[in-house]
């Protein structure tokens, strides 16, 4: 299977929920920018604080900072065998710095699965997950502009991948155990 990976799709897709699965199945790690950025928050890090302000209003936090902490992450030693993107790259300038950070080690993506599902059930499972985690970017005017990010910044990101021949589109609706199926189905396919 496919072991140079990116999961693309708009918030609470379930990037992070399949990311983890995957991981696990794979024996590769997930770097998810979220995931690191709210770890650098709980430090209270000079770099969490400076992301916190960007994703407290559903915006990107700057191409510098991310670019480098991915670099930095994929840097380390556990990667050498794989590793699964969740949240990067978000724009199409990461896009670049992603396949120059990769050719530097003569790496490149794989495939780039993208979750697909409709609106209305991303803020249904966000605000669901903001009741149990209380997350700074689940609520409902910060949901909608991370929506609305995504549409103008991430979205275009697919069209990249599929002139590669590297999209690998997946229904995202459905249990959590449908999905993963799908997603092992997708990857396995001419592997
Ligand atoms: P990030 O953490 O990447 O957030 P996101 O893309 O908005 O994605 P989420 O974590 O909300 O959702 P997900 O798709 O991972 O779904 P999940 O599995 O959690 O980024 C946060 C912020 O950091 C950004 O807004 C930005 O500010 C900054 N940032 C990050 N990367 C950046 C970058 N590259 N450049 C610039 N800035 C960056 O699932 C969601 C919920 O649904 C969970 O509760 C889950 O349990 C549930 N769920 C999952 N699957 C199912 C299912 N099949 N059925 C029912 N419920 C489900």
């Amino acid at each position: 299977m496919k072991r140079r990976l990116v999961l693309l799709g708009p918030p609470g897709s379930g990037k992070g929920t399949q990311g983890s699965l995957l991981s696990a199945e794979l024996g590769i790690p997930t770097i998810s920018t979220g995931a690191l950025f709210r770890d650098q928050i709980a430090r209270g890090t000079a770099l969490g604080v400076e992301a916190q302000t960007y994703m407290a209003q559903g915006h990107l936090v700057p191409d510098r900072v991310v670019n480098a902490m991915v670099q930095s992450r994929l840097g380390l030693a556990d990667a050498a065998v794989g590793f699964i993107l969740d949240g990067y790259p978000r724009n199409v300038p990461q896009v670049a710095v992603l396949d120059s950070i990769l050719a530097e080690a003569d790496w490149a993506i794989e495939a780039a699965v993208s979750f697909e599902l409709p609106e209305e059930l991303i803020v249904e499972r966000l605000l669901k997950r903001a009741q149990i985690e209380g997350r700074l970017d689940d609520t409902e005017p910060v949901i909608r502009e991370r929506l609305a990010v995504y549409h103008l910044q991430t979205e275009p990101i697919a069209a990249v991948y599929q002139s590669r021949g590297l999209l690998t589109p997946v229904d995202a609706v459905g249990s959590v155990e449908l999905v993963a199926d799908r997603v092992r189905r997708a990857l396995e396919a001419g592997a």
